[in-house]
């Protein structure tokens, strides 16, 4: 048995795929450009892949060894679902075990954008700290705020509970029905919340979900904040709404393309705070997280269940 790794990751999680045959390991944190990604996967039974791994119908027909490609993420928008169950690829994920980890970072990044912690961190940082400023980098109190989050699964889910404990009003316009909060539909969302928080997978219909009209329909003064997926924001229409004068703050986990490229004007703005995709990033969560993966390829190759696979119709005759 032959398995692919497309990233440098931690030894547990090696030692698990290890455990059933002759690993192929790309041994960098950088991921392999197309060409090489085609060459590792050459042959291999399995792969544990990253979300920066586009894993479409042109690469499974160049591979046609493989029985299972495992995202160590949550997010899928780099599988083809579809094109692996129609060549029978086991095709998983990693859900659940960063769900507290994403939802902290979310409350995080919002917390830092309403309170300016960035531009006040550089302004110190810089010598621009001359004395105790009673009326600069002036923030947003959370308490008694409405948080409006678009897509109430479970990472949307858990920052509601934070955001809660921390005293905010919670209205939802997608995902899982719960009585404690207000379900809305997105346009009075937007025209409701002081703070938007996204949630939602990228698909087709999520694509460009925020753009001018939803941009629009915020409070001049809200808080937008995106740890889901950047194409569901309009970047161009985020950066003029942003020129207009609206908006409090942006916080980006996420963004479209990534990485951005450091001459994007979204870094131009002292109120957008932007970071690289790091809302899962804790050592525990990302051991967790390559472990599940490491064992979502190993149960498809031995025949076992895997424990999270996005099309499970396809281990009946793996
Ligand atoms: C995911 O899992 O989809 C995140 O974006 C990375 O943790």
């Amino acid at each position: 048995m032959q398995v692919a790794v497309t990233r440098r990751i931690d030894d547990d999680a090696l030692a698990i795929l290890a455990s059933i045959g002759q690993l192929r390991y790309w041994d960098n944190d950088l991921p392999p450009d197309r060409d090489e990604l085609l060459k590792l996967l050459d042959g291999v039974d399995g792969a544990l892949m990253l979300l920066t791994d586009r894993v479409d119908a042109g690469l499974l027909d160049r591979c046609p060894s493989l029985r299972v490609v495992s995202n160590l993420a949550v997010g899928f928008d780099n599988i083809d679902v579809a094109a692996c169950t129609a060549r029978r690829v086991a095709a998983c994920t990693t859900p659940n075990v960063l769900t507290q980890t994403t939802a902290e970072f979310t409350i995080a990044l919002l917390m830092a954008v309403a309170r300016q912690v960035v531009p006040a961190a550089r302004a110190a940082r810089d010598g621009d700290w001359k004395t105790w400023y009673p009326f600069r980098f002036l923030g947003r109190d959370l308490a008694g705020a409405t948080l409006g989050i678009v897509g109430l699964g479970r990472i949307g889910a858990s920052v509601a509970q934070m955001a809660t404990g921390l005293g905010m009003r919670v209205v939802y316009s997608s995902g899982r029905t719960d009585e404690r909060y207000q379900r809305l539909d997105i346009d009075e969302l937007l025209e409701t919340a002081d703070i938007v928080s996204l949630h939602v997978p990228a698909t087709p219909t999520t694509h460009h979900l925020i753009e001018a009209h939803a941009l629009a329909l915020m409070k001049s003064d809200a808080i937008l904040i995106n740890t889901s997926r950047g194409t569901v924001i309009d970047a161009d229409a985020l950066v003029a709404a942003l020129e207009e004068g609206r908006l409090f703050g942006v916080g980006l986990d996420v963004t479209d393309p990534e990485p951005l490229p450091s001459d994007h004007p979204l870094y131009s703005f002292d109120r957008v705070t932007i970071v690289p995709h790091i809302a899962s990033a804790t050592m525990t969560t990302r051991m967790r997280m390559s472990s599940l993966a490491a064992q979502n390829v190993v149960a498809v190759l031995t025949g076992v269940e895997p424990p999270h696979c996005l099309n499970p119709e396809v281990l009946r005759n793996v």
